[in-house]
């Protein structure tokens, strides 16, 4: 049993609360910490968590295996590198980092210390994208020529309590809802080799209309309408739209073409949703039962996938949601804000391989 402590107890913590204390069985949840204690204490007693403490004392627990980072982006690298130096493994919400160079740095630090680092997203683990992936592997679609992507919506002041941090350094359409539809490409396509992309910033101050803030004006520091083109190592093409600035779109969310037939891919940010394949040959679209397991939403999968590699003594390093993955993911973010503010073609630094595909026949709770 790996025992995870959790740093962080805000909104998205209830989902991996729920996960890791009654899907996951290679997993336990022995303590958690939060700047505001209140909501370490709600969480504790919501969960039964046994201890609740300041991050500091959670990263002093010799007890604590795995550190689970569920701050803010901007708090990431911090808590990342704390545990690290801690000689925890750690798995931390997306992005990885606010920068390359504190992503970077985190990568080479869990490698020197022989320890494990992951980064959300985990959804391409669910079984929607990994049917994709499998019916991408067996040839349904034949060789992947392009995919088109698109994330299109009007941000999130409307219903998060405190969505400041979405408009600052490390938010935007791109670093909040990138990282699925990135990660899910990188798991069909592999990894991308070169990135151009436009920008803008629609509204310089957004207005908080949910509760408690109601009212407030968040300064926006970031672009939030991007639209990019990636170039792939295999030769594929995508284009990509992430915007915070439209109130309704009918875009495709997710589709990939292939030179014998085309896949409709569910919204990277779930675990299940329809999958749809339509070969040269059919007259219409066919959905595609799963193949694989995890359609509910399975936030903490790949917490579980890093504590698998943990007990077993697997490898730095090849955890699925693994740090190299998350870094290239970064890259490719940073590259697309690059590209659009420099006017020019970005070719990444850094790659990386497409993550091991999850077994078919999986018990519910287990991970290979
Ligand atoms: N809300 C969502 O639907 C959602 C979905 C997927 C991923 N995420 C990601 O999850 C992360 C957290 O988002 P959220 O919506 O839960 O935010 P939140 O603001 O609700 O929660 C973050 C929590 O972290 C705590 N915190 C911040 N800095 C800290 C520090 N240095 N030490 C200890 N605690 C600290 C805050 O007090 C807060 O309780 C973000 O990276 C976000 O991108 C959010």
């Amino acid at each position: 049993m790996v025992h995870i402590g959790v740093i962080g107890c805000g909104v998205i913590s209830k989902i991996y609360f729920q996960n890791l204390t009654t899907v996951m069985k290679n997993v336990q949840v022995i303590a958690c910490a939060d700047l505001v204690e209140e909501k370490a204490k709600t969480a504790a007693e919501t969960y039964g968590i046994p201890k609740v403490c300041s991050v500091d004392e959670l990263l002093s627990d010799p007890d604590v295996d795995l550190v689970l980072n569920l701050t803010i982006p901007k708090a990431h690298y911090s808590i990342c590198k704390a545990a690290l130096l801690a000689g925890k493994s750690v798995h931390v919400e997306k992005p990885l980092s606010v920068t390359r160079e504190e992503g970077a740095e985190l990568v080479a630090l869990a490698k020197e210390k022989g320890l494990f680092l992951g980064g959300a997203p985990d959804t391409f683990l669910g079984a929607g994208n990994q049917t994709c992936r499998k019916l991408i592997d067996d040839g349904w679609i034949g060789q992947p020529v392009a995919a088109a992507v698109n994330m299109i919506g009007h941000g999130h002041e409307r219903w998060h309590p405190d969505p400041a941090f979405y408009y600052q350094v490390g938010g935007g359409p791109v670093f909040d809802m990138g990282p699925y539809y990135l990660t899910g490409l990188v798991n069909l396509l592999g990894p991308v080799k070169a990135v151009t992309a436009e920008a803008k910033t629609t509204f310089a101050q957004r207005t908080i209309t949910s509760e408690p803030k109601f009212g407030t004006l968040i300064d926006v520091e970031i672009p939030t309408h991007v639209n990019g083109i990636l170039r792939f190592d295999s030769g594929a093409t995508a284009s990509l739209t992430m915007s915070f600035d439209v109130w309704s779109a009918t875009q495709p969310r997710f589709e990939v073409y292939g030179t014998e037939g085309s896949l409709q891919v569910p919204d990277p940010n779930i675990f299940g949703g329809e999958v749809l394949v339509r070969r040269h040959d059919q007259k219409e679209w066919t959905v595609v039962p799963y193949t694989h397991g995890y359609s509910d939403n399975s936030r903490g999968l790949g917490v579980a996938d890093m504590a698998r590699c943990i007990a077993d003594g697997r490898p730095q390093g090849s955890n699925r949601c693994s740090g190299e993955l998350a870094y290239h993911v970064l890259d490719v973010m940073h590259a697309l804000h690059d590209a659009a503010a420099q006017g020019r073609r970005v070719t990444l630094e850094s790659t990386v391989a497409r993550p091991r595909p999850m077994s078919t026949m999986l018990l519910a709770g287990t991970v290979d």
